[in-house]
């Protein structure tokens, strides 16, 4: 055969393969406008109302929320926050950012959580309380570039949940290095949920999340150098009217990112039982846990070491407190491998911090399981 015949053949191949690709995603999913972040991370825009997010079972009834019944937004003083999102992503009116190729990113979703009592191969660091029910948590907290195996995972997060072991209903939201996720060690932006048909995932690799900002997507990456934080502060809270699960993000900009539908859940319509914030690692299955935070344990330099400040609860009248003014546990299950230190900042903070701590450490291979 010819090079022109071989290469004839060829493309029309590669035409019924997209042909085929587009009768698959359908017209509507076509995006309007694309972002590349980086190497492999693109955004595509997508129709508000037929993005993959509303694909779930659960939600075909569904309406969307374009924004909280009640804003979060007051009171709040926008920090220098200018780095978080440098990268403009502006989608077109009537469209939102979704991570393309997102089911890719999730090969093993390695499920475990801070309300289970078994947690092979974790450790947590942080404070919890169990005294809900809870409208919602927030914290202000800040991510680290570390080196992670491949097998290895680190989280900041905050979260709410209700249940435990048998059957629980959970959401989490802050930043996570975890290869085996994201094919990188880099920092990333996420949000997980787990609902009540004892499923869920994290990010938007499976349906269940409905992102309605056109700027902000949950899962994005962060290039970090070594000891440079980025900084978040969150709030994930229950909407007073839809009972929809919101993601504020609280510095500049303030966005209400989007939500995860009361639908999905059976253990949360009343708020949550349990709130809580903080470091979580995975081990690798050779029993080496990697670093947590910056990497170092607390020190008295509070800048040395990774923090949560401003840990902020809502009640079940929907009423905004530190954290601290509910029972609180400390949670720290390897103090070998990692640190705790509340409040510990110097004076002038301790009022500006509100109720905080440094927390985190190098891991290593005598963390116990
Ligand atoms: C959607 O509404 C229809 C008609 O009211 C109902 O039969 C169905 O169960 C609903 N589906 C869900 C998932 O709520
Ligand atoms: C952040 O960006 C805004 C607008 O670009 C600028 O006015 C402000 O000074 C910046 N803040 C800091 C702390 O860099
Ligand atoms: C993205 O690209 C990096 C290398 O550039 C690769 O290691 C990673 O596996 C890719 N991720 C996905 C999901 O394709």
């Amino acid at each position: 055969m010819s090079t022109e015949i071989i290469m004839a053949l060829i493309m029309n191949l590669l035409l019924l393969l997209s042909s085929a690709a587009l009768v698959r995603s359908g017209p509507s999913m076509l995006p309007l406008k694309s972002f590349k972040i980086s190497g492999n991370v693109t955004y595509d825009c997508i129709d508000i109302y037929n993005q993959p997010g509303l694909d779930h079972p659960l939600l075909k009834n569904h309406t969307i929320q374009m924004k909280p019944s009640v804003s979060r937004f007051e009171f709040k003083n926008p920090t220098d926050n200018n780095k978080t999102y440098k990268k403009k992503i502006r989608c077109p009116d009537g469209t939102v950012p979704i991570l393309r190729n997102s089911k890719d990113y999730i090969t093993n979703p390695q499920y475990f959580h801070p309300l289970s009592h078994e947690r092979p191969g974790a450790h947590i660091t942080g404070v919890r309380s169990n005294n809900g029910p809870f409208r919602g948590v927030e914290g202000w907290f800040n991510g680290y570039a570390l080196n992670i195996g491949k097998d290895e995972a680190s989280y900041s997060e905050i979260y709410i949940g209700s249940g435990s072991d048998e059957e629980v209903n959970f959401i989490s939201a802050g930043f996570m290095i975890n290869p085996s996720v994201f094919g990188d060690g880099r920092v990333w932006s996420y949000g997980f949920w787990h609902g009540k048909d004892g499923k869920g995932c994290y990010n938007t690799a499976c349906p269940g999340f409905v992102q309605v900002t056109r700027e902000v997507p949950l899962v994005k990456p962060f290039d970090l150098k070594p000891g440079v934080p980025v900084w978040l502060r969150y709030s994930i809270h229950q909407d007073k009217y839809t009972e929809n699960w919101w993601i504020t993000l609280l510095s500049k900009p303030n966005v209400d990112i989007g939500y995860w539908p009361k639908e999905l859940f059976n253990l949360l319509n009343n708020g949550a039982n349990v709130i809580g914030v903080g470091g979580v690692v995975k081990a690798s299955p050779s029993g080496s846990s990697p670093p947590m935070g910056t990497g170092k344990f607390p020190t008295e330099d509070e800048r040395a070491s990774a923090m949560f400040t401003n840990i902020e609860a809502l009640n079940s009248n929907y009423e905004q407190r530190k954290i601290d003014s509910f029972h609180m546990e400390k949670l720290l299950d390897s103090p070998n491998c990692y640190g705790l230190s509340i409040g510990k900042g110097k004076p002038f903070q301790r009022t500006q911090l509100g109720f905080f701590f440094n927390y985190g450490g190098p891991g290593g291979n005598s963390c116990g399981v």
